[in-house]
């Protein structure tokens, strides 16, 4: 997602609010200690998910990471307006951020409407290629969840074909998923797919089968 840069980002980056991480190793203290399960959403767009699921589920620790700076800056600007203690926020790209976790440190990583990235040769790019679900798999939790949602049947395809191969075990599949009761908020991708009555594509890997 490219924005045009908007007038108020520099001020609002150089001097941004505290829930803004230069890095992950500030993080350490406030995860496992501190919250019940802690999520990581990469790419995080404008933040609509991020910020109302921090609000729906308070007692967990959110993180969202968006690379594209103006697009980040309109999600931290969103969420100053009404801040909440669980809501974390790294503005880079996800491949630098990854590393720096340590092993176990997330529960529940949430892909929403990640960039398909169409062409076979720039599938690496693609948040479920191997060399980013090899570094879920190390950061998750024991019994740690990827939940991903998308538009495009050939990124779907795809992803489901990697995290199965990566090991994974495959506990929710939908190719038309509705909500039934408010437990996952829409993203701003998401709003726009369903006003355009486009199927959504949902699935939910976990890293191992549980205990
Ligand atoms: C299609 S948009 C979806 C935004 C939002 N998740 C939604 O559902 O409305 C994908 C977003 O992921 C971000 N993104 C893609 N690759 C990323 C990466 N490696 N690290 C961080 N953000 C990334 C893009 O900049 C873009 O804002």
């Amino acid at each position: 997602m490219r924005m045009r840069k908007k007038p108020w980002v520099d001020s609002l980056l150089q001097n941004p609010p505290s829930f803004v991480l230069g890095d992950v190793l500030s993080l350490s203290g406030k995860t496992h200690a501190h919250y019940d399960i802690v999520h990581l959403e990469i790419g995080s767009g404008k933040g609509d998910y991020w910020i109302q699921m921090s609000q729906i589920y308070p007692k967990d620790l959110w993180i969202g990471i968006e690379k594209e700076m103006n697009v980040a800056a309109v999600a931290i600007k969103k969420a100053s307006e009404a801040i909440k203690d669980n809501q974390l926020f790294l503005i880079g790209d996800a491949q630098n951020y990854l590393e720096q976790f340590s092993d176990h440190d997330i529960d529940i990583i949430h892909l929403n409407f990640s960039d398909p990235w169409p062409k076979k040769r720039t599938h690496k790019r693609r948040l479920s290629a191997s060399t980013f679900i090899d570094q879920y798999k190390r950061i998750l939790s024991e019994e740690g969840q990827i939940i991903m949602k998308t538009d495009n049947k050939d990124l779907f395809e795809y992803s489901m074909v990697q995290f199965s191969q990566s090991g994974f075990v495959l506990e929710e599949m939908s190719v038309d998923f509705r909500r039934e009761q408010q437990e996952d908020a829409i993203s701003e991708y998401e709003a726009r797919f369903m006003s355009l009555n486009q199927p959504i594509y949902r699935c939910i890997w976990r890293k191992k089968h549980r205990g």
